[in-house]
């Protein structure tokens, strides 16, 4: 297991590093703005991302221009009504799905500009994904589930490096073990090692508590906030549990497919409260969540 603490001390210790900076130059000139460095390196960068299904009058506009910056190192939460666009938005993010207008970096990394082939390669080496479904290869050992990433990405894995990420999620002893000898939350551990196997540059996780009991859920919750606490992973999560979110360093609101605010520090409280204030899309209203 990683190491144990409290989020609050962890926030403040491992917030984004700036090294400190004078304010003025040394000729006493402010720094023009537009040359002043970044005060964090962003994980991922979304620029005005637009999504629609459909065309004409029939279209949903699924993300209406989205912008937004996740620094490295940080655990988003991304929340809002059925139909705001959350999954959309993953998609698009995760390079699984194109923007119809818009950019996405990862990094330096225009995600919109690239192929196919460079997407897929991409994905394999340099995202990890973790699913509500565990999504587990059932006839592979954990060991193995846990390596797929890297073998797919024709890497040979370092020595131990499977011990190590199963050790990270306390699930060393079990890596002979198959899936189905697994429960629920131990499976959603090792999706998680498996996610975490390539050190990919940001996890994202599509409801990865959805499918788990409340004790379990948080053991899996515990260990995401760890990865980013302990490793310095990027975390983005979909949810619309607001305890869950909870775990989290920063809560991105959407509503009808626009960013509908953000929430620090979020406790399960002030989540609830702000997603009361969100209205459904129009054409969402009325169906099941
Ligand atoms: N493949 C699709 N075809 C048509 N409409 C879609 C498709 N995927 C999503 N939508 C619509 O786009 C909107 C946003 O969907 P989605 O991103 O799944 O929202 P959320 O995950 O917040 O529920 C919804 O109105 C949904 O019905
Ligand atoms: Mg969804």
């Amino acid at each position: 297991m990683f190491g144990r603490g409290k989020r609050g001390e962890r926030r403040a210790r491992t917030g984004p590093v700036v090294p400190p900076r004078p304010d003025h130059d040394t000729f006493g000139t402010p720094p023009h703005p537009l040359h002043t460095p970044r005060a964090h390196t962003s994980a991922v960068r979304l620029d005005k991302v637009a999504k629609a299904y459909g065309r004409g009058a029939e279209a949903v506009h699924a993300l209406r221009g989205v912008d937004l910056d996740i620094p490295r190192g940080t655990f988003t939460a991304v929340m809002g009504p059925s139909g705001s666009g959350k999954s959309t938005f993953l998609h698009c993010a995760a390079g699984l799905d194109k923007p119809d207008s818009g950019r996405v970096l990862l990094g330096d990394d225009d995600l919109t500009a690239m192929n196919e082939n460079q997407l897929t390669r991409l994905r394999r080496t340099r995202l990890g994904f973790v699913f509500q479904a565990f999504n587990l290869l059932p006839s592979l050992t954990v060991e193995k589930n846990v390596l797929l990433p890297l073998r797919l990405a024709g890497q040979r894995p370092e020595r131990g490096r499977a011990a190590e990420v199963l050790g990270m999620v306390g699930l060393h002893a079990h890596a002979g073990r198959r899936p189905a000898q697994l429960s629920g939350g131990q499976q959603q551990r090792v999706a998680i090692a498996r996610a975490l196997v390539t050190r990919p540059d940001v996890l994202f996780a599509d409801e990865p508590t959805g499918a788990l009991d409340t004790t379990t859920a948080a053991e899996v919750l515990a260990l995401l906030r760890r990865a980013v606490d302990d490793t310095g992973a990027t975390v983005v999560m979909v949810t619309h549990d607001p305890v869950a979110a909870s775990y989290a360093d920063r809560v991105v609101f959407l509503a009808e497919g626009n960013l509908a605010g953000h929430l620090h520090a979020p406790t399960p409280e002030a989540v609830a409260a702000r997603m009361v204030g969100l209205s459904q899309p129009a054409h969402a209203r009325g169906r099941a969540a």
